[in-house]
């Protein structure tokens, strides 16, 4: 049921990631993105309006150095929503790419034993090939009601486990973990002592699954990551964090202070409105999925002899299976230049099986690609 794949990462580093190079060089030919993870973006104004953010407290910041952990402010906010009121277990980065990189950088080491699902974001899984892990696995395909079963979770999360890395909800599924689920599992790692490292990029959005608690709350031994480039629909901001043991920050400066040093204080000042405010930009966003998620539904309905899925339960994307479609990336490719609309094919995520279908954005554009997408289908069932 697992394997093992040290694949000498090391000493011959990967391309680029598969995901990066296909918006690098699809995105802008696109005239519809029904591809992306994230929810509709905010303009600045939007923004501005709805955390409250004035012209003349934008004018007052001093364009000075910030600090390697984040304004104590900032933290604080964060740690209110998010980490139990403890500033201390914050640190804020450009996107949680950042802090993705800054913690599996400093954790991790050759040899180390990690335990990664059979797809994962590119960059978690990454980090871990590249400081010289074994690497094994733990099938996604067991969950069963947001549970993995008693006995994958005692053969994959074995005693020396030195990591355990996992993004609930799933990009690119959308599947997640029940309560109980989730119990069991932090309890697992927990109990061998291994690091829980746990990407929660669109834990606030969910369909019918819980809103997951961070579990730094539950097993201290956890370094979670958070962003607004989700479901705070805020990417271009580039702001995210992670939190984690004082300790496991501390560790993370030296490298810091050789590459990306501190946030601007100006986008330390509008990451602290945003924060305060995340219910109101959360909320329209959530409302938003939810019924283009029926739009969704209705359309799968009615193409039910060339598609199927399983309804993502948390997030705002899912993985759409194309019935027949052997080469998810050709049929990506073949979309674009026939009808411009731009989906992500399966193979970014380590799943050839699917292709990534976004449901964050606005509602036109949504049911725009999903004629495009019917259209294509029709001609390709017709040769
Ligand atoms: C699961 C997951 N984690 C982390 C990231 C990184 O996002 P950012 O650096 O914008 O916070 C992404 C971006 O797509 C993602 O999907």
């Amino acid at each position: 049921m697992s394997r093992v794949f040290n694949d000498g990462a090391v000493i011959s580093p990967p391309g680029p990631p598969v995901l990066e190079e296909w918006y690098r060089q699809h995105l802008e030919k696109a005239e519809l993105d029904i591809s992306s993870s994230g929810v509709q973006p905010y303009t600045f104004s939007e923004l501005r309006r709805i955390a409250g953010i004035e012209q003349d407290e934008l004018d007052r910041v001093v364009m000075d150095d910030s600090t390697s952990q984040g304004s104590f402010e900032l933290r604080q906010a964060i740690a209110e929503r998010y980490a139990d009121g403890r500033p201390d277990h914050i640190m804020v980065t450009h996107g949680s790419s950042e802090a993705i990189a800054l913690t599996l950088a400093t954790v991790l080491s050759p040899g180390d034993r990690v335990v990664l699902p059979d797809s994962l974001y590119h960059s978690l899984r990454q980090f871990t090939r590249e400081a010289g892990c074994d690497i094994w696995t733990l099938p996604l395909g067991s969950l069963s009601e947001g549970a993995f079963p008693a006995e994958v979770l005692q053969d994959v999360i074995t005693p020396g486990t030195k990591a355990v890395v996992v993004n609930f909800p799933h990009n690119p599924t959308g599947c997640t973990l029940s309560a109980a689920g989730y119990e069991k599992f932090v309890d697992r790692v927990a109990e061998v002592g291994a690091f829980l490292v746990w990407d929660a990029a669109t834990a606030e959005i969910t369909h019918g699954a819980e809103v997951l608690p961070n579990p730094v709350l539950r097993y201290p031994g956890t370094i979670s990551y958070g962003t607004f480039s989700k479901v705070f629909g805020l990417p271009g901001l580039r702001f995210g964090w992670c939190t984690a043991a004082p300790e496991t920050i501390e560790r993370t400066f030296s490298l810091r202070d050789r590459t990306t040093l501190f946030l601007s204080p100006l986008v330390e000042l509008i990451a602290l409105h945003a924060v305060r405010a995340a219910p109101f930009l959360i909320e329209p966003r959530a409302r938003q999925a939810q019924s283009n998620l029926a739009v969704l539904d209705a359309w799968i309905a009615q193409h039910s002899e060339a598609v199927s899925w399983q309804r993502p339960q948390g997030g705002v994307c899912g993985l759409l299976c194309l019935h027949g479609v052997e080469d998810t990336e050709r049929f990506c490719l073949d979309l674009l230049d026939q009808h411009g609309t731009l989906l992500v094919p399966g193979t970014a995520f380590d799943r050839p099986d699917g292709v990534r279908l976004g449901f964050g954005g606005a509602e036109d554009e949504l049911r725009a690609g999903l004629e495009r997408l019917s259209e294509f289908l029709s001609t390709r069932s017709g040769r």
